[in-house]
């Protein structure tokens, strides 16, 4: 039923410069697989068949590590190393890209999968957010709450006070054992935030969304935000919050960014010990 995710990877990774100067921050490591192939499965588990994503100019080794490596493989199976091809797998699904010519922020990058989406919901994952350690959370989860009631799905999470500024910030209308319903949403509050469940990267969006994306005015910065867009959409349509439980990490902050790597270099220590 969702069977199109669109995910945003276009921006500088301001947060995490100077490296992302050269590396995008989509193409961090975490163990030895990059933030975005972890969001692509994640996407995949939720049953997404065709992904678009939104790049830029500097952002081509996105597309060159989702493509096959001939050479490579060549290499591999000529060098008695064709144990290593299951590694270099790269995950069974269709994938297409749009360049975003100006950083008009994240509302402006959705817009431009207006075409790729059609008539169809879709889901959106930004590739900065990943969730390690089990199957069933995040996009899934969403997908799930979509089918019982077919309307926009938020994930959320419950964010400790001081990261709250970080984040679009939900008010909650009310809440039941299966859902929060949104009442509006605050981008990034600097103080008072309405409640502790962040916006955490993770949306299923009725097409309805490009209308009212573009008549979305940009922000002081110059930036078209998707916040903005789905405040003014609440008033015609609900937005069910769910929260996603499990091991979350947000890779532009760096405490979360080792905290992955340490998660996987544990799970694979486990992993290890069964082994031997
Ligand atoms: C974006 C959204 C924000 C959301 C966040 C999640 O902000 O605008 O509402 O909470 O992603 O990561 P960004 O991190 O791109 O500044």
């Amino acid at each position: 039923m969702i069977k199109k995710a669109m995910i945003p990877a276009a921006g500088y990774g301001t947060r995490s410069l100077p490296i992302t100067k050269v590396v995008p921050k989509e193409l961090f490591p975490i163990g030895n697989k990059p933030a975005i192939h972890y969001v692509v499965e994640e996407a995949v588990l939720g049953g997404i068949e065709e992904i678009l994503i939104v790049v830029s100019r500097t952002k081509n080794m996105i597309s060159d590590y989702f493509d096959r490596s001939l050479e490579l493989e060549t290499f591999l199976k000529q060098n008695n190393k064709s144990h290593l091809l299951e590694k270099i797998k790269i995950p069974e699904i269709r994938i297409q890209y749009i360049r975003q010519p100006y950083a008009r922020g994240l509302g402006d990058a959705i817009l431009l999968g207006k075409s790729f989406a059609g008539n169809d919901p879709f889901a959106v994952l930004l590739p900065d957010e990943v969730f390690l350690g089990q199957e069933n959370i995040g996009l899934s989860q969403l997908v799930s709450q979509y089918k019982k009631y077919r309307k926009n799905v938020l994930g959320l999470s419950r964010v400790e006070e001081q990261k709250l500024s970080s984040y679009g910030v939900i008010s909650p209308e009310y809440k039941n054992d299966e859902f929060i319903k949104v009442a509006s949403i605050i981008e990034k509050p600097k103080s008072n935030p309405p409640s502790n469940l962040a916006v955490i990267g993770r949306y299923i969006f009725n097409p309805t969304i490009f209308h009212f994306l573009e008549k979305t005015k940009p922000d002081g910065s110059g930036e078209i935000q998707l916040t903005d867009a789905m405040n003014a959409m609440l008033q015609f349509e609900d937005y069910d919050g769910v929260l996603i439980e499990g091991e979350r990490y947000d890779i532009s902050k760096l405490e979360e960014y080792i905290a992955a790597n340490q998660y996987i270099q544990l799970s694979e220590d486990a992993v290890n010990r069964k082994i031997m």
